[in-house]
């Protein structure tokens, strides 16, 4: 059961420390957000869930970590200086900007209703920077708009150091920056974002199958992270909304609380890139439009020996937006369930966030009934420092005194097991161990912990 809107989940985020608004202190910054205690663990476990699925359990693809600033040339050869543009307009009574394209009415102010609207005009949306100390146009730089071109850039680097041949893909994870006309609906459209992107380099002719396949791989993984099929609606992008590089995408559109929009585009960008920044271009039998001229010294393309030709690949791309998947994730495990009235206590409600076990911010929580009795705490701060050396991500001490305020906390921030150490364990060497999601408590010995912990994080 989803969240009813938005605000329940930027509510939630803010309230335990998911996502906080950036600068708050300053009155804050429109667009930008920064990731709190629970937020930057969630996060991690997302990229840690893409990056096992589309490297390790792979054996066709590379990882790399690239800069996130670009020389100016990289992006007049990818296109995005000239296109990377949305149509803006202002409102010339109350100063409101808007995208014309996502207006319902594009002559009709959003905020103040006047009809007395600036021409629309491209407003391109590359966050422009130098580097050096000297502001000549040489110096000209760009924080990227996607991760993708710097791994287009590093094709023959890793085609070079690792050998590979086709079909095969680089993969990276990192930080993004677009200077949106309107950021909007919490951290679904920011300025500055995390992109989880895969460059598959394929030979020309094999584009559409590996297309097919990994749309249908991605959903799969979507659905290892809690985001159900049903949930996505695949489209299937008119030719006259496709990015300028792009000769078919599928969008993944999620059902947000604000609607269906996109949380992954798989597009097919041919040899468009690797294309445009290649050297003697006339040599090379490309498909796609090119830029001419550009400076780069590097032929990024494959030698077929036997047809003694050189082939640049076709790329095809799946891209998923990191915040974008936050969101859909943790929609999907909000959960509000009314637990039935019990032995003379009223029914009442519980918040649950019923995260996979492994996207959960905090692996367990090790709570002593006593905060003020020592060898109930010491029991407890020795188990949670043993639970935490079998490197399932963070197990936390929760000093509150107060077991069931713990539970709710921790069944409010997705805690899948938390472990009571009450007075019995000091004679039995057992403890409590209470389930997230079916509320049942178990007793077990404080030597087999682990063990349980192990099986249940690798189920
Ligand atoms: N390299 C391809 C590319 O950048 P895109 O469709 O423009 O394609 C890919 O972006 C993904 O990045 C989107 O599906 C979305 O999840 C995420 N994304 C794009 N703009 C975003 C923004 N302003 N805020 C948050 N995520 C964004």
């Amino acid at each position: 059961m989803p969240a009813k809107d938005m605000s329940e989940l930027v509510s939630l985020c803010q309230r335990r420390g998911f996502i906080f608004q950036s600068a708050d202190i300053y009155g804050g910054m429109k667009g930008l957000y920064d990731f709190g205690p629970l937020g930057v663990e969630l996060k991690n476990n997302i990229k840690r869930s893409w990056w096992s699925n589309m490297v390790y359990e792979r054996d066709d693809v590379e990882g790399i970590d690239s800069a996130i600033i670009g020389p100016s040339i990289t992006f007049e050869q990818s296109g995005h200086a000239a296109t990377f543009n949305d149509p803006l307009t202002e409102c010339r009574e109350c100063k409101s900007r808007m995208r014309t394209d996502k207006m319902a009415d594009p002559t009709k102010c959003e905020t103040c209703g006047s009809k007395n609207l600036m021409e629309p005009r491209a407003f391109n949306m590359m966050f422009k920077t130098q580097y050096g100390p000297t502001e000549d146009s040489g110096s000209v730089a760009y924080l990227r708009p996607e991760t993708a071109q710097h791994i287009f850039m590093n094709f023959k680097n890793v085609l070079d150091t690792t050998s590979r041949k086709l079909p095969f893909g680089i993969a990276q994870i990192g930080k993004a920056f677009r200077n949106e006309i309107i950021a909007r609906n919490f951290v679904f459209r920011v300025r500055e974002f995390e992109q989880m992107e895969l460059e598959f380099f394929v030979q020309p002719g094999e584009d559409e199958k590996w297309h097919e396949y990994w749309l249908e791989t991605r959903l799969k993984w979507w659905e290892s992270v809690g985001v159900p099929r049903e949930k996505i609606k695949v489209v299937d992008v008119a030719k006259d909304d496709l990015a300028h590089y792009s000769k078919r995408t599928f969008d993944l559109e999620y059902e947000y609380p604000h609607g269906h929009d996109e949380v992954e585009g798989i597009a097919n960008r041919t040899d468009y890139d690797l294309g445009n920044h290649t050297k003697n271009q006339s040599e090379l039998n490309l498909t796609a439009h090119v830029h001419e001229n550009t400076k780069s010294n590097a032929r990024l393309a494959v030698q077929d020996l036997e047809a003694k030709k050189w082939v640049v690949p076709y790329v095809i791309e799946p891209s998923a937006g990191l915040e974008r998947a936050f969101l859909a994730i943790l929609n999907e495990a909000y959960t509000e369930e009314t637990l039935p009235a019990k032995e003379g206590k009223d029914a009442e409600t519980r918040l649950v966030l019923k995260f996979k076990p492994h996207l959960a911010p905090i692996k367990a929580a090790v709570i002593p009934l006593a905060k003020n009795k020592p060898e109930l705490v010491n029991l407890a701060k020795g188990i949670k420092a043993d639970l935490q050396k079998l490197g399932l991500g963070r197990i936390i001490f929760e000093d509150t005194g107060n077991v069931g305020k713990a539970y709710r906390k921790h069944d409010e921030i997705g805690t899948p097991l938390c472990v009571t150490v009450d007075f019995d364990s000091l004679e039995d060497n057992a403890v409590t161990v209470r389930n997230r999601d079916t509320m049942e408590q178990q007793r077990i010995q404080i030597a087999d912990l682990s063990a349980y912990l192990r099986k249940f994080y690798t189920l």
